[in-house]
C-alpha cells in the first residue's frame, strides 16, 4: 500500500473511498480546486449504520455501560438504525433542514453518537460541544455556528459528582440574543427536575417513542460539511473547524481499519469524549463504517475503585482499547494489582492519543495492561487532520517507546528547519504535511481566510502542524510537543491568547500571559503570570482570576499556577518572552540566557523573587 501511495497516490486514495457505500461513486480522487472525490454522493450515517443491516442487523453496534453493573444498554446494527430513525424524524418534526447546525451537548450516553448519526442522516451538521466547556464558551460557539436546535440531558454523572448539563444551556441562552436558539431537546438522565421553557424545550424520550422508525438517508455531497468542530489555536477564540463528508470518512474509516487491525467481532473501546475529535472519528465514525462495536462507557477511570475500567474490558470482552496517556499516568499510579485482578486477555490491540506518552507510561501499558503480548500504537493526528496520520501499524510497523513511528501510506510527513527548508535523514524541525490526504479539513466555518492564514500560509506548499518533530535513523517520527503557544493539558487543547484574552478584559487585570509547563499527571499545566491594575486588590487576584477562567472557559483551563507580578519580561517591541516565563515557572533560577534584548533585563531577578499561588 506504502508503494502504491506513492507511485499512484490517486489509485490508493480512490481504493480507500471505495471502501464506503457510495451512492453515486467519484470519478476522482483530488481535482484541481483541492476538492476530494468530487462528484461523489454518499451518506455518512449509511455508511455507519445501514450498510451493515444485511450482514450484522443482529450484531452488537453499541454498548453503553454505566457506573453501575445494571446500568447497561445494547443496540444491535438493527435497533441502532431504528433509534437513528426516530431521532432524525424528531429532528426533522422540530424544523432542522439539510445543512442547519444542531449543537449537540450531552455526556457519554448512547444518545450522543445516535444525535450524531440522526443530523447526519438528514444532512444536518452536527456541532458537539465538550461536556466541561462554561456556559460562556457553548453560547460563543453556539453564535459562531448558528445553532438553532439544542440536544442536551437534564444532568450529567461525573463519579460522584452531577453535572448540570440543561442548567449550564440556560446560562448559555442568557449571552446569545433571544431569537438564536429556538428549540432544546432534552434528554432525561437523572430524571431531575430541570426548568423547562413551555414551548422551546421538550423532554426527548416522548418523542422518540412516538416518532416513525424508519426514515431514507439523504444523498450529500462529498464536500459537503459533516460536522463542525470548535478548537482551540495559539490565536483568537476556538475555532469551527469544518469536515466534510466524502474525504473525513474514508479516512476515519480506513485509519481506524489498519491501525486497530480491525477484524469481525472487535469490540472497540474509545475512552474519549465525544465532545473531541477522537471521538467523532474513533468513538462513532470509524468502527462504526468498519461494522465494529462500539462501546460507551459513562464514567470515570478511578471512580468507584480504579479497577472499574478493567472490569468493563473484562466484562465485555474488548478487543481494542483507545485511550490517553493523562488517563494512563493515572490508572498507573494505582498500581499493578489493580489491573492484575481483572481478566484482560481479549485486549489485542492499545492505542494512546492526544499527547506524547512518556517511556514509563508507554511500557506499563504495554506490560500490565497488554500482558507484553498486545500491539501498542502510539497515534499522532489531531482535530485538523480528521483521522490518524503517523502510528505503528500492528504485525508491521511495531510501537516503540514514545514514537509514533511512521506515517500512513499517503501521508507525506516532511519536517522544516528554521529557514523552512525540508529537513533531510535524521532531523529535529517543524511537522508539516507535504501532499494533501482526504481527512484534512475543509476550512474554518465561515472563515476560509483564517484557515489558510493558520495552515497553509505559514509555509508555501504546506499544511502547518503546529507540532514540532525528531525523525531518528530509521525514519520514524517522535512528536515533542507544540511549537506554538497551544497548552496540552490531560489532552485538552488550549490556546495560551484564549486564556489572556478572557484575563485582559478584566477591570483588575492590566497585562498577562499564560503558558504550559510540565505537569506529572496532566501532562502540562497552565500557568499565568498577571500583572495588577491595582497593586492593592493583588492578594485577591490568582482566586478571581480562576473564577474567570472556569466561567469563561471552563474548569478544565484553570491555571495551576497564578503569579502576580509588576512587570512581565518584554522584547523591545513589547512582545512577552514566554520562554523566560516558561523556565521560571518551571523552577529554573539560571540558564536564561542573552537578556539584553529585553526592554528591563532586570525584571528577571523580579520575577524570581514571585511566589506562584
Ligand atoms: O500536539 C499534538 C497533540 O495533540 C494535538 C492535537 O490536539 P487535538 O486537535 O485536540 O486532537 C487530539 C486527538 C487527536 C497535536 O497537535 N497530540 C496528539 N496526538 C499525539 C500528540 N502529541 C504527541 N503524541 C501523540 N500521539
Amino acid at each position: 500500500m506504502q508503494q502504491k501511495a506513492a507511485l499512484n497516490p490517486d489509485a490508493h486514495w480512490m481504493d480507500l473511498a471505495m471502501r464506503l457505500s457510495w451512492f453515486t461513486a467519484p470519478t476522482q480522487a483530488l481535482n484541481t480546486s483541492g476538492l476530494w472525490f468530487e462528484g461523489g454522493k454518499l451518506n455518512a450515517c449509511y455508511n455507519a449504520v445501514d450498510r451493515h443491516l444485511e450482514m450484522r442487523g443482529d450484531q452488537l453496534a453499541l454498548i453503553w455501560q454505566g457506573e453501575a453493573a445494571d446500568e447497561k444498554r445494547e443496540l444491535t446494527y438493527r435497533a441502532l438504525h431504528q433509534e437513528v430513525c426516530r431521532m432524525a424524524n424528531v429532528l426533522l418534526q422540530c424544523g432542522v433542514k439539510e445543512g442547519d447546525r444542531v449543537a449537540i451537548h450531552l455526556p457519554a450516553i448512547a444518545e450522543g453518537v445516535i444525535a450524531m448519526l440522526a443530523c447526519a442522516r438528514i444532512g444536518a451538521i452536527h456541532v458537539v460541544l465538550f461536556g466541561g466547556f462554561s456556559a460562556e464558551a457553548i453560547a460563543d460557539r453556539i453564535a459562531d455556528a448558528d445553532a438553532k436546535l439544542i440536544i442536551t440531558a437534564d444532568v450529567g454523572r461525573r463519579g460522584p459528582k452531577r453535572v448540570p448539563f440543561k442548567k449550564t444551556i440556560d446560562a448559555a441562552l442568557t449571552h446569545l440574543s433571544p431569537d438564536q436558539v429556538e428549540t432544546i431537546l432534552v434528554m432525561s438522565v437523572t430524571h431531575e427536575d430541570v426548568p423547562m421553557q413551555e414551548g422551546r424545550d421538550h423532554l426527548l424520550a416522548p418523542l422518540i417513542t412516538a416518532a416513525p422508525d424508519t426514515l431514507p438517508c439523504v444523498t450529500r455531497d462529498a464536500n459537503d460539511p459533516l460536522f463542525l468542530l470548535y478548537t482551540s489555536g495559539s490565536t483568537g477564540k476556538p475555532k469551527g473547524i469544518v469536515h466534510g463528508t466524502g474525504g473525513y470518512l474514508t479516512w476515519a474509516s480506513f485509519t481506524q481499519n489498519v491501525v486497530f487491525d480491525h477484524r469481525e467481532g472487535d469490540v472497540f473501546w474509545c475512552t474519549a469524549d465525544l465532545g473531541w475529535i477522537t471521538g467523532h472519528s474513533y468513538v462513532a465514525y470509524g468502527p462504526l463504517c468498519n461494522g465494529g462495536t462500539i462501546l460507551i462507557y459513562e464514567g470515570m477511570p478511578s471512580y468507584p475503585d480504579p479497577g472499574q475500567w478493567w472490569r468493563v474490558i473484562e466484562k465485555y470482552r474488548v478487543t481494542s482499547f483507545y485511550t490517553s496517556p493523562t488517563a494512563i499516568r493515572a490508572l498507573m499510579r494505582e498500581g499493578d494489582d489493580v489491573p492484575g485482578a481483572s481478566d484482560l486477555n481479549s485486549l489485542r490491540v492499545l492505542g494512546s492519543v492526544g499527547e506524547p506518552i512518556s517511556r514509563e507510561a508507554w511500557e506499563w501499558f504495554y506490560r500490565v495492561i497488554g500482558r507484553n503480548r498486545c500491539h501498542l500504537v502510539d497515534t499522532w493526528w489531531q482535530t485538523e487532520t480528521g483521522g490518524i496520520m503517523i502510528s505503528p501499524v500492528p504485525g508491521i510497523i511495531e510501537g516503540e517507546p514514545s514514537a509514533a513511528t511512521l506515517p500512513l501510506p499517503g501521508i507525506d510527513a516532511v519536517l522544516l528547519g528554521p529557514d523552512g527548508q525540508e529537513c533531510e535523514n535524521e532531523a529535529e524541525g517543524v511537522l508539516c504535511m507535504r501532499r494533501p490526504w482526504p481527512g484534512r479539513a475543509l476550512s474554518i466555518w465561515r472563515n476560509d481566510e483564517l484557515f489558510q492564514k493558520i495552515y497553509l500560509a505559514p509555509y508555501p506548499g504546506y499544511y502547518f502542524t503546529g507540532d514540532g518533530a525528531r525523525r531518528d535513523g530509521n525514519g520514524h517520527y517522535w512528536i515533542t510537543g507544540r511549537v506554538d503557544d497551544v497548552i496540552n493539558v490531560s489532552g485538552h487543547r488550549i490556546g495560551s491568547a484564549e486564556i489572556e484574552d478572557v484575563l485582559a478584559d478584566d477591570r483588575d487585570i492590566a497585562e498577562c500571559a499564560a503558558i504550559g509547563i510540565p505537569h506529572s499527571l496532566k501532562g502540562q499545566a497552565v500557568v499565568v503570570f498577571i500583572v495588577p491594575k491595582n497593586a492593592t486588590r493583588a492578594d485577591m487576584l490568582p482566586e478571581h482570576a480562576r473564577q474567570i477562567v472556569s466561567r469563561r472557559i471552563g474548569r478544565y483551563a484553570v491555571p495551576e499556577h497564578i503569579y502576580v507580578v509588576d512587570d512581565l519580561p518584554k522584547t523591545r517591541s513589547g512582545k512577552n518572552v514566554r520562554r523566560l516565563l516558561r523556565k521560571i515557572a518551571s523552577g529554573e533560577k539560571e540558564g536564561f540566557g542573552d537578556l539584553s534584548t529585553l526592554s528591563d533585563p532586570d525584571c528577571i531577578e523580579r520575577l524570581l523573587d514571585a511566589t506562584p499561588m
